[in-house]
This record gives structure tokens, sequence and C-alpha cells, in this order.
């Protein structure tokens, strides 16, 4: 990470040139490690083990950054059409480094995804859990009128776009996203399912585009319906009935990109792990990967290039996808009755108890294409190694409690953000494995406990959510002793702790 421009005389006239600054010069906290085709050979001929690379990506996750692994923007640039950017954002006094809001927030992704159970008076902290309100991302946000003033917008100069009626009604007026942070755990299964999903509504897209005109196809796949497609005839297709994925404007995109299944992020934004990996790093730390700057790119102008490389992501995505899955203590009569409530009152339609994929290896590709999941793989993980149980078919259980699409959850959920690429009333089903250790709820943690979180759904959950408030007394305590029983795993990635010291 970080590498300062190479010096080029000999090795020894370097080490005399450096030797007098040693002792106060900023060092990087990462290590450098091998290339990729060299961490894979070295896979392959059993050099290293998949806990050791495992590992190497948990070092990536854990390791707090510094100055000199490339931590924070380049300069200031006034020239810089969207302050809102990465690369130059504004800083806190012109630190250039930190700010809080808009990313520039904290020096390793662990910072935020450290509890594990929040279950119990003492919190169980951990690696890749979950966060608290204070770990919530503050994004692209341009105002944030925290003195609830009633019309002061002539304070905010150009850059910023308040549009949004500032009046005095104890309301912080705010035009960002305001995001808590889930965990990892299981994400590997949800990976492997998002891009099954994926390949199966790519088929469908071809079916419809050779199809004659009229012709509608559904979008069903693993058990869930994502509307469908009609046929327009000479390759053209209507998306208009497409559901729970794509941005709010469908014809800006190609149709291949928009029938793709995005599970990560509150929103749906991303395909995999390592997608959404890629824009926390230039987000929260200014870190710029050079799978999106360029290798040897030094683009925010900080002097630092290569600042994490392609086998550091890679490690980092091998490291995610093998977190291990959630887990469901066992239900007892009132969980099993609970289970049954759940189903019957219909939360069971967005929150799907299992979703089951057709194979057990998750593709790990580099560089990826959204629209084709099994380009350029170069390795694939067994995600039995974490915790999935195998169903009869050859695929695996994958219990997660969700069907992977976005809904309108109605106007109390809904965000205020004008650069919304998704409907500000939109989120994709929350998976509630883990739910039982995972407070505060709801994309932002406006909920503090489960009841809050049910009784806060609208929209199209509106129905369920009254049929919730309507139950008698111990059914509703049946449906809560059932999330109970859904918790988090334990110990998770303790085995590869002693591996990265
Ligand atoms: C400042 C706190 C913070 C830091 C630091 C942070 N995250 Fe996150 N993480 C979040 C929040 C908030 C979300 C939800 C974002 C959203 O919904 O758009 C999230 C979501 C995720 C997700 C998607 C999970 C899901 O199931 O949807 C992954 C993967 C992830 N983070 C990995 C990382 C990695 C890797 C790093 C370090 C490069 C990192 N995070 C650093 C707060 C943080
Ligand atoms: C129409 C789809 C839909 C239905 C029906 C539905 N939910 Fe949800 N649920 C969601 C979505 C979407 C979210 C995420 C909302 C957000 O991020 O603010 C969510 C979030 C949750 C959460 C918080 C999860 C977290 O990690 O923060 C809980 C708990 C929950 N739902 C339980 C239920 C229960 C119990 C029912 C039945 C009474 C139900 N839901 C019915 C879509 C649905």
């Amino acid at each position: 990470m970080g590498r300062p421009a190479t010096c080029r005389i000999s090795i020894f006239i370097c080490l005399l040139l450096a030797l007098p600054t040693l002792a106060t010069a900023n060092e990087p906290n990462h290590p450098t490690i091998p290339s990729l085709a060299t961490l894979l050979a070295d896979l392959d001929s059993g050099a290293r083990s998949l806990d050791d690379l495992r590992a190497l990506g948990l070092s990536v996750f854990a390791t707090p950054f510094n100055v000199a692994d490339g931590m924070g923007d380049g300069p200031y640039d006034p020239a810089e059409a969207d302050r809102l950017a990465f690369g130059h954002r504004p800083t806190l006094q012109g630190n250039g480094l930190s700010l809080r809001v808009n990313g520039l927030d904290a020096q390793s992704c662990n910072e935020c995804h450290t509890i594990v159970s929040n279950n119990s008076r003492l919190p169980t902290l951990g690696i890749g859990g979950v966060g608290g309100v204070v770990q919530n991302a503050i994004i692209v946000s341009s105002l944030i009128d925290v003195g609830d003033s009633s019309d002061d917008r002539v304070q905010f100069r150009g850059g910023h776009e308040p549009e949004l009626p500032l009046v005095e009604d104890g309301v912080a007026d705010f035009n960002g996203r305001y995001a808590n942070p889930p965990f990892l755990f299981g994400g590997g299964g949800v990976e492997l399912l998002a891009k099954e999903m994926t390949a199966d509504l790519q088929y469908f897209l071809k079916e419809a585009r050779n199809a004659p005109v009229g012709t509608e196809i559904h979008l069903d796949t693993h058990g869930v319906s994502f509307g469908s497609l009609t046929s327009l005839g000479q390759g053209k297709v209507d998306l208009t009935k497409v559901e729970g994925i794509g941005p709010i404007d469908r014809a800006s995109v190609p149709a291949e990109e928009v029938l793709v299944v995005r599970p990560f992020g509150r929103k749906g934004e991303n395909f995999s792990m390592r997608d959404f990996d890629r824009g926390a790093m230039q987000f929260h730390f200014g870190i710029q990967p050079d799978e999106v700057v360029g290798e040897e790119q030094d683009e925010d102008g900080d002097g630092l290039a290569g600042e994490v490389t392609v086998a550091e992501m890679s490690m980092l995505h091998i490291f995610d996808v093998t977190n291990p899955k959630p887990r469901i203590q066992a239900l007892g009569d009132d969980g099993r009755k609970g289970k049954a409530v759940f189903r019957e009152i219909g939360c069971n339609s967005c929150h799907r108890s299992v979703l089951k994929t057709r194979g057990k290896r998750v593709p790990l590709a580099f560089p990826e294409v959204a629209e084709d999941p099994w380009a350029n793989v170069y390795l694939e993980i067994d995600l039995r190694k974490a915790g999935f149980r195998p169903t009869n078919q050859g695929g695996l259980r994958v219990p997660l409690f969700s069907d992977l699409k976005r809904h309108k959850m109605g106007p109390r959920l809904a965000e205020t953000f004008e650069r919304a690429e998704i409907p500000n009333d939109e989120f994709i089903t929350a998976r509630l494995w883990g739910i039982a250790d995972t407070a505060p709820y709801l994309h932002d943690g406006r909920a503090t406990t489960l009841f809050d979180a049910i009784e806060l759904h609208g929209g199209e959950a509106q129905a369920a959510r009254d049929a919730f408030l309507a139950l008698p007394e111990n059914e509703r305590q049946y449906l809560l002793t059932f999330l109970g029983k859904l918790r988090t795993p334990r110990n998770p990635n303790q085995e590869l702790v002693e591996l990265v010291r």
C-alpha cells in the first residue's frame, strides 16, 4: 500500500539517504503483499491455505490506515465541478484528511463493523459486525439544517443544492443519505444467490430480445418474481414492469444493467461485496483502489500511487464472502408459533425465510462484470466453508429472510436526498438473519427495538404491519420470540486473528 516514487539508485545509497529521517518518517501501517497471481499459485501449490488468504483480507479490513497508506483525499480543488465527489473533498479547517460528513470518517473498515451482539447489557464486539448510530455513514450530504432554520438558504453558496423547503417544524432538514452499517456475516451466500439470479435475468432478457412483439416473459428466479419483460420486437424490450431492481430512470441505462440483482447497501446498489468495497475505500478513507483509478495513478494528487492493489482488494473480497453465516437457535414451542404467525400475516412475502442456490461455489472475478458474474473468475469458493448447509439438489440453503428486492416502504421511512438514483422511499428487504443481535434497526438505525422497526413499516408493507399490530398480545409476543432466535455467528472470524498477528 502507498508506494512513494521508487528509489532507482542502489539500495545501499537509498538506505544511507533514508537513514537520518527513518525514525521520524511516516510509515504505512499496511504491509505490502504479493500479486494476485502469486497468491493464487501459492493457494494451488498448498504454500498458503484459504485461511491464509482470508487473513490477508482481514488485515486489509482491520488495519487502521494512515497518511502513508494513502489515507485522505488530495488537496482541495476549487475547479472540481462536483465538490461532493471523491478525490478532492473539502475538509474541516482544510486539514486535508477528515470531515465525517460525506465520508473521510474512519481509519479502518472494522471501526464501523464492530458489534457482534447488542442483545446483552455488555455488547459483544468483534470482526465484521454491525454499527451503532455513531458509526452511521452520512452520504453525499449538501445540507444538514441542525438549527431548524426557517429559510436561511442565503447562507448556502454555490455547490450546494438545498432545494428542500426549510420550515421551522422540529425537523432538521437534510439533503443526503444517513445509513447504519449492516454486518458482513453470510455475505457469500447472498452474493452467490444474487449472481445466480442475475445470470437468470440476463437469460430472460436474451429470450425477450429474440421473441415476437408483445411476448411477456416473467422474471421468476429462485422463487422470487422481479416482474416481467415485454418484447417490443427488433431486439427491444419494455422494462416498465420490472420490479424491485434498477435505477429510477430505467431508460438511462442499457437493459442489461437494469437486470442485475444488487443485494448490497441499504438501497440495493451493489452487485458484489467487492463492488461495495471499492466505493467504501474511497468514501471512508480517501484511499483509491488501483482498479478504479488505474495502476500507478495518483488520481487524487496526494503524492501516493498504488494505495490499494488488485491483490489487496481480491483478498478483501475473499474475506468478505467467507464471513460465517448467522445462526438460528432452537425455536421452541413459542418460537415455532411465532414463525407461523410471521408467515400468516405476510412478513414472509418479502422476508423470505430461505432462498436456495443452484451451486455451492461463489465465483470471484476480476475485473468484475456486473451483468456476467461468471466472466473473469479467478477463484470459486465452496460456501460450506462459511457454514451454509447443502440442499439435495446440489445447492445451498441461504436462510436470509429476504427476497433481495427493493420495496416502497412509505413516507415515514423515506429519505430526503435530491441526488437519489433509487427512489427515496425504497429499500432492499433487510435480511433478518441475526436480527436478535443487531439493534438499532432500519436503514438509519432509527428503531431501537424490534417492535418499533415493525411499527415503522408502511407502503407495500402496510398491510403486514397493520396485521402485526392487530394481533392478540400473545401472538405478537410469539413473533418477537421467533425473531429473538435469529442470532449472529459466535466469535466470527476469530480463527483468523492469530494468522494476522
Ligand atoms: C463510517 C463507518 C463505516 C466504515 C468505515 C465502513 N463501513 Fe461498511 N458500511 C457502513 C454503512 C453505513 C453501510 C450501509 C451503507 C449503505 O446502505 O449505503 C455499510 C455497508 C457495507 C457493506 C454492505 C453490507 C450489506 O449487506 O449490504 C459491506 C460489504 C461493507 N460495508 C464493507 C466495508 C468495508 C470493506 C469497509 C472498509 C473498506 C467498510 N465497510 C468501511 C459503514 C461503514
Ligand atoms: C413489502 C415488503 C416487506 C414486508 C411485507 C415486511 N417487511 Fe420488514 N422490511 C422490509 C424492508 C424493505 C426493510 C428495510 C427498511 C429500511 O431499511 O428502513 C424491512 C426491515 C425490517 C426489520 C428491520 C431489519 C433491520 O435489520 O434493521 C424488521 C425487524 C422487519 N422488517 C420485520 C418485519 C416483520 C415482522 C414483518 C411482518 C409484520 C415485515 N417486516 C414485513 C420489507 C418488508
